[in-house]
């Protein structure tokens, strides 16, 4: 299995460029399933889970092609086209990889009526159930059983719009209600829903094929049912969450970078935590610029969006394990989602866990070590500490950092970071 080695100690200094959000993406490509015609997707991320999916649409019968501009080292084309579909069952061998495979069903019950979808099963940071997704289809009207760890969902006269109230905020529920709402008969309302960027982002591009949408960004989105959609273009936003990764990277390195392309008004809540933490960000043209004074401890919450995202919970722990003081950070979305603190004090960090929440103790530096992590952003956790730590570090099952991370270690290797991937 794939590893990384890093030698820590090099501030990162020079410029990163923000790539494609993978959680925009992912929902965007399961749009393309709602329409008979293209759609064609720009700037979307080389990304193990990128694949994962052209592999699930391709297996229903989409046309999936994928092309680069020249010039460009990472962005690339997507152009999907579903035409009619004769197959509606998305399998266990494909969704068990990814749980983002649930974003079919809405799609496919709203488009063919019927859907039988693999269930995702639990994951390392929780057990993540899908009910919320499952209660919403049916206030829609659909019937749902599960058979053989699937769903299997029908609505034989079509969807028909409904008022849907969720109970508390899903990012995955919201995203699937959203399209199977948009060829449902009449309207739907989603109340307490999602207010995430990349909802908008979905929205935006469900609304340039057709879509009849208001109030996405908020927590009640309106959708006005309509007969069919059309082809469209849309290019997916930057990733809010890479940015605020290598924002933590730089900061934790006592650096000076530029990350071009990011989008500071999506990131407010942790922008924020990086200032009161000592780091000074400043907008520039097309971008924003990272540079570090002194680290002080600063605690933080996880919340749903516009709160701080529980995808940069583990990278600001990576940045407090060396800030001068105490910081508490406490996780409210998933109940197993500190998988990074005992690899961190494996380095030298001073951290222990209380329940749902973990102090930290600035300590004055950390010492490479051999580490691996169950999930993606624990990994990149460990890659920040490792470009802090003295000495050296191997992050092992790179695959997951490959699941979220665009050439992670040569953007991060152009910024003078120590680092290479190795075989084995
Ligand atoms: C999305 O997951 C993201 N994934 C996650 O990013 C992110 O951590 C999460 O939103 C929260 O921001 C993608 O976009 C592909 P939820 P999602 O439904 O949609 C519970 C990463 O590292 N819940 O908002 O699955 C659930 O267990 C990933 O990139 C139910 O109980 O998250 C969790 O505790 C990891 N029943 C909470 O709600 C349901 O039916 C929020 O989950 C649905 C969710």
């Amino acid at each position: 299995m794939d590893k990384v080695r890093i030698i820590g100690g090099t501030p990162l200094k020079g410029e990163i460029r923000i790539s494609g959000a993978k959680n925009a993406a992912l929902k965007l490509m399961c749009a393309s399933i709602l329409s008979d015609h293209a759609l064609i997707l720009d700037n979307v991320p080389r990304l193990a889970d990128i694949r994962t999916t052209a592999q699930l649409l391709d297996s229903l019968g989409i046309g999936v092609k994928f092309e680069a501009p020249e010039g460009e080292a990472g962005a690339q084309r997507l152009t999907l086209t579903a035409g009619s579909l004769n197959n509606t069952v998305a399998d266990y061998d494909i969704v068990r990889k990814m749980r983002a495979g649930i974003l079919v069903l809405g799609p496919l019950l709203a488009k063919y009526h019927k859907a039988r979808v693999s269930l995702p099963g639990g994951c390392a940071i929780g057990t993540r159930p899908v009910d919320l997704h499952l209660k919403g289809l049916t206030q829609l009207g659909a019937e749902i059983e599960l058979e053989s760890g699937y769903i299997v969902a029908a609505a034989p006269q079509g969807l028909v719009g409904a008022d849907v109230t969720f109970p508390f905020v899903s990012v995955g529920a919201t995203e699937n209600l959203m399209m199977a709402a948009t060829l449902a008969k009449g309207r739907t309302q989603l109340f307490n829903a999602a207010r995430e960027p990349e909802i908008v982002d979905l929205a935006n591009c469900l609304i340039a094929m057709g879509a009849q949408i208001t109030g996405a960004g908020t927590d009640r989105i309106v959708i006005e049912g309509v007969d069919a959609l059309h082809a469209a273009q849309h290019t997916v936003m930057a990733d809010r969450i890479e940015t605020g990764t290598y924002a933590m990277a730089i900061a934790a390195t006592r650096g000076d970078a530029t990350l071009v392309g990011a989008l500071p008004e999506t990131l407010g809540a942790a922008i924020e935590a990086m200032q009161a933490a000592g780091v000074i960000i400043d907008a520039v043209p097309n971008g924003m610029r990272i540079r570090c004074g002194a680290l002080v401890g600063t605690d933080v919450m996880t919340e749903p969006y516009p709160g701080f995202p529980t995808d940069l919970q583990a990278q600001m722990m990576a940045l407090m394990t060396t800030a001068q003081g105490a910081s508490m950070l406490t996780e409210t979305i998933f109940e197993n989602r500190f998988m990074h603190v005992p690899e961190l004090s494996r380095m030298g960090a001073n951290i222990n866990l209380h329940g749902r929440s973990a102090m930290v103790r600035g300590v004055t530096r950390l010492t490479g070590a051999p580490v691996m992590a169950t999930d993606l952003r624990a990994s990149v956790a460990l890659v920040i500490a490792g470009l802090v730590a003295q000495g050296e570090t191997f992050v092992n099952r790179i695959y997951h950092l490959d699941r979220g991370y665009e050439r992670l270690d040569l953007k991060l290797a152009a910024c003078g970071a120590q680092i290479e991937r190795m075989a084995g």
